[in-house]
């Protein structure tokens, strides 16, 4: 991996941890991003990972034949060795140890893309909704556009200070328990402190970091080029929660992923000469 070029000040630090998220500039170079929306670009349109749930629509009830109002790719790296090794990662893999501790792992990464004049929001949430019931940790994301990004593309919009909150009541998104994406419960209380929004622009290969409990939200793309985001997760080793979190929201959820990840381990069963699940 190549050596890491980005550090963050004292500052930056405490903003963070007072805050609960920090806009950065670019992490990269104008030529490893433009390596990287290529791999970007080539993922979502074969619709890789689609059979093993790792392509999915992260907005809409994902039939087949029906076109996706959030494609989402989990770990896009499995798919396109563009995304190992970067400068890109480096600097995120410093970043979040200067944020979490020398102990903070890796998680995984994912790529949210809203094409041209289309694309859902991506309603406001907490990430921390979608994790462990049982554990708790203390994750954080950094979201990396590959192509400049404003409000009118869906950049990010954080609610200062709600990362010191715990998780809040959360439901599929429509309601509808084969979306895959969640959203937060709006009362009045979520509402006031939604009120208080900041969006974050930022260039291509510039970052905004968040930590697990903050309140965030991306609107839709309006503009004619596709806002491609490559989010990439560290953590703490999780502990084990005395008693468990109540996440109804995640129990309730029957997604055609879910259905299509089973298929693909009963068929890599069968095909091992293992016991189906
Ligand atoms: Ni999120």
């Amino acid at each position: 991996m190549p050596e890491p070029t980005v550090k963050l000040t004292p500052e930056q630090i405490s903003f963070y941890k007072e805050q609960g998220y920090l806009s950065l500039g670019p992490l990269s170079t104008p030529d490893e991003l433009a390596m990287m929306r290529n791999a970007y670009d080539r993922i979502f349109s074969t619709r890789a990972g689609r059979d093993t749930g790792d392509q999915f629509d992260l907005g809409g009830d994902d039939q087949e034949g029906k076109e996706a109002v959030l494609p989402q790719i989990l770990n896009p790296d499995k798919y396109a060795p563009e995304f190992k090794d970067t400068l890109l990662a480096a600097n995120v893999r410093q970043i979040a140890k200067q944020l979490l501790g020398d102990h903070a792992n890796g998680g995984g990464a994912h790529a949210i893309m809203k094409p041209a004049f289309h694309g859902a929001t991506t309603p406001w949430h907490q990430d921390g909704s979608y994790w462990s019931a049982t554990h708790d940790n203390n994750g954080i994301s950094i979201w990396v556009p590959l192509q400049d990004v404003t409000v009118a593309n869906g950049c990010m919009q954080f609610v200062p200070g709600s990362h010191k909150l715990d998780i809040q009541p959360h439901h599929s998104i429509n309601h509808d328990p084969k979306v895959h994406g969640l959203e937060i419960d709006f009362t009045d209380e979520v509402n006031e402190m939604i009120g208080k929004a900041v969006a974050c622009p930022l260039p291509a290969g510039g970052a905004t970091i968040h930590a697990g409990r903050m309140f965030h939200y991306a609107g839709p793309n309006t503009t004619d080029q596709p806002r491609r985001a490559y989010i990439l997760s560290y953590a703490t080793p999780a502990t084990l929660r005395e008693k468990p979190r109540s996440m109804p929201w995640n129990e309730l959820k029957q997604t055609a992923r879910q259905q299509r990840a089973k298929n693909a381990q009963t068929a890599q069963a069968k095909a091992d000469h293992l016991p189906g699940q």
